[in-house]
């Protein structure tokens, strides 16, 4: 099958009620983690590059081993522009084959999100491209975007039902109360499920989006801490909470820092059990295996989309 928009597995989420993960990629060994788990849970699948992922990996690399990956596979495999932060951005990506784009105005105003987010629309659709847009703001970093977590500003639904008509954006990331990184919480785990309820209300048909949507898999962590990290009191969205976001209209769950978790913790452990090894296939190898381990755990038992390719 050739690379997709995302435009058919979100119909599908929607229809069916299940989540489709967004996996974050910044080099061959995350890439074959993640689509061998997909292919594994015939599920479908997005593959999306940060700005810092695009400048490290280098966009024709990364192309050419998504390339590979769609080859290789028989499901359906989208490739996203994570947190465009400019137009000329977007479009080098449109360029380049990516089927789908995130133009992130969320720093903006409220017109300025509006105005930014047209122009990106029109260029993308122009090139059969779908087009993920931002409103609400998440605390936290975000690649170019700097929020402080004071910021924080949930999603107000009204404006997102004015905001998705004058775009005409293809799906809506919300702030609901998850944030980007290792640490999302102080206290208890909690998101604003009411406000998704009140958006899906206003905007039914529009997919939506869950930015900053980890788990912070307490395993990992532990390892990571056992073998020389010193990540304490990382914290992210349990489960239970991101499976219940997945049957109640979130389309797209992003994840980043747990596959930076798994393949970090992994490479720790083995090299620590193994001072004598410098063959860099050595500890990749369990790296990369435990990428897919952890990306089939949520597709299968967490978002529900195993079996929906
Ligand atoms: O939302 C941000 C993603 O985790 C990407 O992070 O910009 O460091 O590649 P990055
Ligand atoms: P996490 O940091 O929770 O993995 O979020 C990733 C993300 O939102 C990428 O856009
Ligand atoms: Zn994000």
């Amino acid at each position: 099958m050739p690379l997709v928009t995302t435009k058919e597995m979100f119909e599908k989420s929607m229809k069916e009620g299940f989540a489709i993960g967004a996996f974050n990629i910044n080099n061959m060994e995350i890439i074959q983690g993640i689509v061998d788990a997909a292919q594994k849970q015939n599920s479908p699948v997005i593959l999306q590059a940060s700005s810092g992922a695009i400048k490290y990996a280098r966009i024709k690399y990364l192309m050419k081993m998504i390339e590979a990956s769609v080859e290789e596979t028989t499901i359906p495999i989208a490739i996203h522009l994570d947190h465009g932060a400019a137009f000329e951005t977007c479009k080098m990506c449109i360029d380049n084959g990516f089927t789908s784009v995130m133009i992130d105005g969320s720093k903006y105003s409220f017109e300025e999100n509006v105005e930014i987010t047209k122009k990106v629309v029109e260029y993308a659709h122009k090139n059969g491209v779908v087009v993920e847009a931002e409103l609400g703001q998440l605390a936290g970093i975000e690649d170019d975007v700097n929020v402080s977590e004071t910021d924080a500003k949930y999603t107000d639904p009204n404006q997102a039902k004015e905001f998705v008509e004058r775009t005409g954006c293809d799906s809506l990331a919300i702030a609901i109360g998850t944030s980007h990184g290792a640490y999302k919480f102080k206290g208890e785990a909690k998101l604003r499920m009411d406000i998704l309820k009140s958006i899906k209300e206003k905007i039914p048909n529009t997919p939506i989006v869950l930015h900053g949507a980890s788990t912070v898999i307490p395993e990992l962590v532990e390892t990571c801490n056992k073998y020389g990290g010193d990540i304490p009191g990382a914290k992210g969205v349990p489960d239970d909470i991101l499976h219940t976001a997945s049957i109640s209209g979130v389309s797209k769950i992003n994840v980043d820092t747990d596959l930076r978790l798994a393949f970090t913790s992994e490479i720790r452990k083995t090299l620590s059990e193994n001072p004598s090894a410098f063959d860099p296939r050595k500890y990749l190898t369990p790296a990369r295996e435990k990428i897919t381990e952890i990306v089939e755990h949520k597709i299968k038992n967490v978002f529900g989309s195993a079996n929906k390719a």
